[in-house]
């Protein structure tokens, strides 16, 4: 590989990285989280502020609030449909999000954790 090409290579990952880990929270686009929120159908098992089947969006925040890990643990839990336990016990998997783009993701993300 030249070192041109591998310096493309960096460069291109940085601005995958970037837009996914450094979007200012000023950049957050409400509308669009919400509308990806509707139209995943989320809203059936979480609210803003109490907890239905899924924990209310606040609570999430909270319990995300000092965890630097927190984006990328949630982008998984959005994508991978991981097993979830119901408040009656039973388990399912979890509903992943109509979305395959990584910012648009992220966007919802940061929505959820503003609450
Ligand atoms: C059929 C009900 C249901 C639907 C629909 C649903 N969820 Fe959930 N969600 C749950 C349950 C149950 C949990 C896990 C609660 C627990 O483990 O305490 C959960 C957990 C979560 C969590 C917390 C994860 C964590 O690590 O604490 C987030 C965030 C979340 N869901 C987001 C979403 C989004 C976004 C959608 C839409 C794409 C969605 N959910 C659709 C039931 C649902």
């Amino acid at each position: 590989m030249t070192r041109i090409h591998k310096l493309g290579i960096q460069a291109a990952l940085f601005t995958i990285a970037a837009a996914f880990y450094c979007t200012p929270a000023s950049a957050l686009d409400v509308a669009a989280a919400k509308k990806l929120v509707r139209g995943s159908g989320c809203e059936k098992c979480h609210v803003a502020d109490k907890d239905k089947d899924g924990p209310a969006w606040k609570t999430t925040a909270e319990k995300y609030r000092n965890d630097a890990q927190a984006v990328e643990k949630l982008a998984k839990h959005l994508t991978e449909r991981p097993e979830v336990t119901f408040p009656d016990g039973h388990k399912e998997d979890h509903k992943a999000v109509k979305a395959t783009d990584e910012a648009q993701i992220k966007n919802l993300i940061e929505w959820i954790r503003s609450h």
